[in-house]
């Protein structure tokens, strides 16, 4: 059997006569037929055809592959964003009339998603909170169609028990869907641990150079073949040039994670020995390490708004998972349509500051973060 490396860095064989060492870009919208016979075969069952760019196309199917591969799942699709993957995903189990379980804590996005698009579309979403799981199994009821969490949540970095959470859905046959985004699969697989169904906004570590909007839904062969549908119908492909780049990309996941995550510790560290800064950091993912996020919030003693703006080359971007270390503002980004008691109640607070940690030597960003909290001090 392959690593974890080499397949993170290997593409399978490909079809392309070319012998081109990397994978050809198929920047093309459809695909070209000798007769009325061959056009029938991309209709057959088990065909490797392609026909229209939206139903498949080798540079999305190849980043749908790479990625099921990394996380021991049967089956993938790439889609345009982390957003699109979610939605075909739950559109593949759930219908209007059912309901879905999500954490509190979930990315603000999916949350709206939730919230806003599926409570419109008459699922109703019960949101508890996944740090005492009685709570999930007490919300399961006959219309749950759906229990769905991540498996770090954003932004304070809460690792799931995602081996508890299947228990309880499966027990009451409910399949259970995880956003793997913050932990990547080098840290943490969780279609391994009964999972059905593991997505990925490919825009942050899959890709990991702040260059592509892109998803990935891996998992069970049937579910994911109905999510591959709906996106087909409702266009969320991803173009062949963004799967490209987002495959380029996935080939340094693991040395990018391991120096990142390295990196993320030593700034734990060193944001924990400071006072007045309250320091979130997991305590573990799986055997490899903690990831490349820190939150931290800063306390009285520290003026926020100086502290962003005495950043040097830190910047300020609503994402993560970039090469270079970034910081953003959950409190009026990601989580910014949260309810302001939510908000209160998950900690996500005025001071509160996720940092994506990036390559650089830890001596400078060390040096960053110094020199911003000093001059962000109160009299
Ligand atoms: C955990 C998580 N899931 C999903 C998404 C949505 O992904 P995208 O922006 O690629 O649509 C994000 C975006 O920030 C995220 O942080």
């Amino acid at each position: 059997m392959k690593s974890f490396n080499w397949k993170v860095i290997h593409d399978r064989a490909q079809d392309d006569a070319s012998t081109s060492k990397t994978t050809p870009i198929y920047q093309t919208s459809s695909f070209t037929f000798t007769g009325l016979d061959d056009l029938e075969g991309f209709f057959q069952p088990e065909n490797n055809r392609y026909m229209y760019s939206r139903y498949g196309n080798p540079n999305p199917d190849q980043l749908a592959r790479k990625v099921s591969e990394l996380e021991g799942a049967p089956a993938g699709v790439a889609t345009s964003s982390g957003m699109s993957a979610i939605l075909c995903g739950v559109l593949s189990v759930v219908r209007p009339g059912e309901s879905v379980l999500i954490p509190e804590d979930v990315y603000g996005g999916t949350y709206d998603l939730f919230q806003q698009f599926f409570q419109e579309w008459q699922v109703d979403i019960h949101t508890v909170s996944f740090t005492d799981l009685s709570e999930v199994e007490k919300h399961i009821t006959e219309k749950t169609a759906l229990v769905y969490t991540e498996s770090v949540t954003n932004p304070l970095l809460r690792v799931e028990n995602i081996e508890a959470v299947v228990n309880i859905a499966h027990k009451h046959r409910v399949p259970v869907m995880v956003d793997n985004t913050f932990a990547t699969p080098y840290f943490s697989q969780p279609y391994k641990s009964g999972v059905d169904l593991v997505v990925h906004s490919a825009t942050k570590y899959i890709g990991g150079h702040s260059d592509v909007t892109a998803g990935v839904l891996v998992g069970e062969k049937a579910l994911v073949e109905r999510a591959k549908a709906k996106a087909i119908q409702l266009g969320m492909n991803i173009s062949p040039f963004e799967s490209w780049l987002t495959v380029r990309g996935l080939k340094t996941l693991s040395v990018r994670m391991e120096r990142q995550s390295s990196n993320a510790k030593a700034m734990a560290e060193f944001l924990n020995d400071q006072s007045g800064v309250n320091v979130y950091y997991p305590e573990y993912l799986a055997t490899h390490g903690n990831g490349a996020m820190v939150s931290f919030e800063l306390v009285d003693r520290y003026d926020i708004h100086k502290f962003f703006e005495q950043l040097e080359w830190v910047k300020i971007v609503p994402t993560l998972a970039g090469v270079e270390t970034t910081v953003s503002y959950p409190l009026k980004t990601s989580h910014r349509s949260l309810p302001p008691q939510m908000q209160k109640k998950l900690g996500i607070t005025e001071g509160l500051v996720r940092m994506s940690v990036g390559l650089e030597d830890q001596m400078d960003i060390m040096k960053e973060l110094r020199s911003a909290l000093k001059a962000a001090e109160k009299d």
